[in-house]
């Protein structure tokens, strides 16, 4: 009857566990009273609850028991009298009768329902985290979470790879956020670093021999928090020696399908592979979601020598809206303000007619042009063109962001579309002093074939970077490491780091690569991002058990908060007045 993963001196089985098998049976579960339904003057009904589900027990009325006691209950397993079973439930057919309640622990009116269909406010969810965790959804996430990490290990084990702890304790990261410091009570005025990630860690881990390391490992980073970004987050953070990118895809798609087996019963085929640049041009992004199609068409061809003012630009790019002709005015409007918003100078708009073109600006275009613009992605009667014409990147970002806005699925819905993004550019452009700043960070490989340019015309350099998508998220990132100290004075000097900063903020890593550095590449994938796509959700705090609110404070524990003048004396730390 037990399962010893379930009993325990306290109980025999889980409450949800309780069958038709087991009828006549005494037996004892606990749990918490979910629900206590009033039987007549003599009886009661207990739901009681613990992970796995409820239990319907038949007890005494006169039990002083209500909602959230913790209780200990034996009684006999009975069928359900006929009529009264419970299709919904897993224990429907069966009920405890002639049970001895024990009173284990009382408890407060809970401050909300535990009960899925309850609509309840999110600050007090987080400040009662601990009452929302019973609840079936947190429930069924953090073990979600846990079934994601544990096949996470078990495939980088399985590939020889070995997990090492690194610091957290540390100095600072090259990532590029901001970072949390940690003051020094034994060395006064100085500070340790939270590691952004275990980045320059793990490539001292190849120059130390470990030739394929991974961590489920906790990273920092004192960033501004969206739905896909906490201040704390946890990376499969992997690297190995005497690798190419093409490993680094294999052993990290083994461990991803692997997890995604785990959780949804079927292993996705194998992970395509596109550029960074092919992602701009035919989805206006490096994180395509290929869930479904409206992809980017190209019509600065057909617009090149136009008399329509608003299409004279270097570039002119297009959407088909399926069925989007029945769009509103007022929708049209407002998708026009978005296109605004992201910096686009106007947005056109075609709708697809049975009489032609139906637009504002259709009595401005020759007849090649409206034939073109009816033709887009073989446009139908019924369907929306969107038109947006500006400089290259400019022109594919913002058509990309309306693809999302119009077409993208709820993240709960529509298959998993895994895509390996490579070829990033090595530097995203110039900072404000005029220097380049890097794409990923300094010690990416920039592509082979590039080299000549990294002084000559850096922003066409491709990197041996790489990113991989899942559903429009950015689920990790990685490259190929430079081990060359050549190439990494190149570009620190393109970055406009000079020697003395670059010896101050990375001398250690810079130095150990003197004794005999592999060529190393490596990837991290984030996996919370991982664990809330394949758990429905579209906020990374739905799968973390103690999330921080968006402004970066924990409701339930207060902080960050005050600490005490003993501390702060400790710490030999002056702290200016509260703004
Ligand atoms: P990167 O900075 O791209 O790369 O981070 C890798 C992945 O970590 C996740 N991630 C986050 N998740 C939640 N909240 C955050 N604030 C957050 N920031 C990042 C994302 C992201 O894709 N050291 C490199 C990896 C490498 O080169 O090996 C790194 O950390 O899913």
């Amino acid at each position: 009857m037990t399962d010893t993963y379930e009993s325990t001196s306290m109980r025999d089985l889980l409450c949800g566990s309780v069958d038709l098998t087991m009828i006549g049976e005494r037996i004892s579960v606990c749990g918490w009273v979910a629900k206590r339904r009033e039987h007549g003057e003599h009886l009661a009904f207990l739901d009681l609850r613990d992970r796995s589900g409820v239990v319907q027990a038949v007890v005494d009325g006169s039990v002083d028991v209500r909602g959230e006691y913790v209780l200990r209950v034996t009684g006999t397993v009975s069928l359900r009298p006929e009529g009264t079973v419970n299709e919904r439930l897993g224990t429907g057919e069966v009920e405890l009768t002639d049970c001895r309640v024990e009173i284990l622990s009382a408890a407060e009116a809970p401050p909300f329902q535990i009960d899925e269909r309850a609509e309840v406010d999110e600050q007090v969810r987080l400040k009662y985290r601990y009452i929302d965790l019973r609840r079936d959804k947190m429930q069924r996430n953090l073990r979600l979470r846990a079934t994601v990490n544990a096949t996470l290990r078990h495939a980088m084990e399985r590939q020889g790879f070995c997990e090492v702890e690194t610091p957290l304790l540390w100095a600072p990261t090259p990532e590029g956020a901001r970072e949390f410091v940690v003051p020094s009570r034994l060395h006064p005025g100085e500070f340790y670093v939270l590691p952004q990630s275990p980045q320059i860690a793990k490539q001292l881990l190849m120059v130390g021999g470990f030739d394929r390391y991974f961590q489920i490992a906790r990273c920092l980073r004192d960033e501004d928090l969206r739905a896909d970004r906490q201040f704390e987050f946890t990376q499969l953070d992997v690297e190995a020696s005497f690798v190419s990118q093409d490993d680094i895809f294999a052993f990290v798609s083994e461990a991803v399908l692997d997890a995604a087996e785990a959780v949804t019963g079927q292993r996705p085929g194998p992970i395509a592979t596109m550029t960074w640049a092919e992602a701009l041009d035919r989805f206006g992004t490096d994180k395509p979601d290929l869930r479904f199609a409206m992809s980017l068409q190209d019509l600065s061809g057909v617009f090149a020598a136009t008399e329509v003012k608003a299409f004279a630009a270097p570039t002119v790019k297009a959407i088909r809206v399926p069925g989007g002709a029945e769009f509103t005015r007022s929708r049209l409007d407002a998708l026009t303000d978005h296109a605004k918003s992201l910096g686009a100078k106007g947005l056109a708009w075609f709708r697809i007619t049975s009489e032609g073109l139906d637009s504002p600006l259709a009595r401005f275009l020759n007849a090649h042009e409206s034939a073109a613009i009816a033709a887009v992605d073989h446009a139908q009667v019924g369907d929306l063109v969107l038109v947006v014409a500006d400089e290259y990147v400019a022109a594919c970002k913002v058509l990309g962001a309306l693809r999302l806005t119009i077409g993208a699925p709820p993240v709960s819905e529509g298959p998993h579309h895994y895509v390996w993004i490579t070829e990033f550019p090595l530097f995203e452009g110039l900072d404000d002093n005029g220097d380049l700043v890097s794409a990923h960070h300094p010690f990416t490989m920039p592509h082979l074939d590039d080299l000549d340019l990294i002084e000559t015309d850096p922003l066409r350099v491709r990197s041996q970077s790489y990113d991989l998508v899942l559903n429009g998220w950015e689920l990790g990132s990685g490259s190929v490491r430079i081990h060359r100290a050549d190439i990494q004075s190149r570009i620190f000097s393109a970055l406009g780091i000079g020697e003395d900063e670059a010896h101050s903020r990375f001398g250690f890593l810079l130095g150990a690569f003197r004794y005999g550095a592999p060529p190393h590449a490596g990837f991290a994938v984030g996996i919370d991002r991982l664990v809330a796509i394949f758990a429905g959700e579209d906020n990374i705090r739905e799968v973390i058990a103690f999330p921080k609110t968006q402004s970066g404070t924990d409701l339930m524990t207060g902080a960050p908060k005050d600490i005490t003048e003993r501390q702060i004396r400790d710490l030999r730390l002056r702290v200016a007045p509260k703004v």
